[in-house]
């Protein structure tokens, strides 16, 4: 006999349900959206058998190439990439894809169907931290292609946020989880390892209007504009009227993101001098990050406008990045226009 326990506790839904349900709001919609999120949770699956085993498999340490941010490349990197992209690159889903360790666009190999989306992704976020047992992530973002058929093209790419079908996240840490949007809202799931499916842990995450946390590379201060410099004191409590916040800065962003998306605050990677554009990529990174905060009643700023509103201009540009609180990335601007 069923208990009131039983009757209250919380419905058991697997992601794959969870997209579909969503999927059936959408009478017009053929499937393929549905088939790319649960392809990306598989992924998801694939590379997070690999991040747990990494001390265990020669896949560690550095490979030797340098990718196109002048970076070393690191093996589970191209694991990560090469995961990502054989899982879709002959679906019929997609027209292109575009990876943060490719120069340029990643075209669907000849002879299979070219679909109606364009997948761009960062295979590997945080990947400092992947010999030391430190948290990283996946980035992905999904646009329907501007061009008619065939092969997609770079302009397919290159589409500002504001344009997004879906957004998400994996992250690889103490578990793993799958955050994701479409526009209603923003959906959390962890992978149960055991039986090796995601399931819905964090329904409709919104962000704590109290934040707690400001997160940001303090190691980099003295290179700070006076607006920078001033925003964080600001956030430290040195100015009036603001208690200030609490410091973690983990160095990967999707982990950094992650936690101040559950507890509030805001995380900030801004431009120095060596490098004036900032280091974040805008289309791999900070727009579908982006996407999720304001999903999560949060907002995204380069520190002057929003990052939605951002037409990008090349694969690989990068941006100064304010994301969190909407209160907090605003007071960043307020800060900036003051003194920069
Ligand atoms: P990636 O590993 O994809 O190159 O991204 C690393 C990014 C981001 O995840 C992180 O927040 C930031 O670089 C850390 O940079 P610093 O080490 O300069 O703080
Ligand atoms: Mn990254
Ligand atoms: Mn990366």
């Amino acid at each position: 006999m069923l208990n009131s326990h039983t009757i209250h506790a919380p419905q058991i839904l697997t992601i794959e349900r969870h997209i579909l349900e969503m999927q059936r709001k959408f009478p017009e919609a053929t499937g393929a959206l549905t088939g790319l999120l649960y392809d990306l949770a598989l992924a998801g699956k694939l590379i997070a058998s690999q991040t747990t085993r990494a001390g265990l498999v020669e896949i560690l340490g550095k490979e030797g190439s340098v990718n196109v941010q002048g970076e070393q490349v690191m093996k589970l990197d191209r694991l990560a990439d090469e995961t990502i992209y054989r899982l879709n690159d002959h679906t019929g889903r997609l027209a292109i894809m575009g990876s943060e360790e490719h120069e340029d666009p990643l075209p669907i190999p000849e002879g299979y169907p070219k679909g109606k989306y364009v997948l761009l992704y960062d295979p590997l976020d945080g990947s400092s931290n992947i010999d030391y047992n430190v948290s990283i992530g996946t980035i992905f973002a999904i646009y329907r292609r501007k061009s008619a058929t065939g092969p997609g093209t770079l302009e397919d790419c290159l589409q500002p946020g504001r344009d997004l079908v879906a957004a998400g996240y994996l992250i690889y840490g103490s578990s793993t989880m799958l955050v994701y949007s479409t526009g209603q809202g923003v959906h959390g799931f962890t992978l149960d390892p055991t039986v090796g499916e995601f399931l819905l842990s964090h329904p409709d995450i919104r962000m704590p209007q109290k934040p707690t946390y400001y997160s940001v590379n303090q190691g980099y201060e003295n290179l700070w504009s006076e607006g920078v410099r001033q925003y964080t004191y600001y956030l430290q409590g040195k100015k009036k009227g603001f208690k200030g916040l609490s410091l973690r800065y983990i160095g990967s962003m999707v982990a950094d993101f992650h936690r101040n998306l559950l507890t509030g605050g805001v995380y900030y990677y801004p431009a120095v001098p060596s490098q004036p554009q900032g280091k974040l990529r805008l289309l791999y990174e900070a727009v579908p990050l982006a996407f999720i905060a304001e999903q999560a009643g949060g907002y995204a700023s380069d520190g002057r406008r929003n990052i939605l509103d951002i037409q990008p201009e090349s694969l690989h540009q990068r941006t100064p990045l304010f994301i969190g609180n909407r209160g907090l990335v605003e007071k960043a601007e307020e800060y900036i226009a003051r003194y920069d």
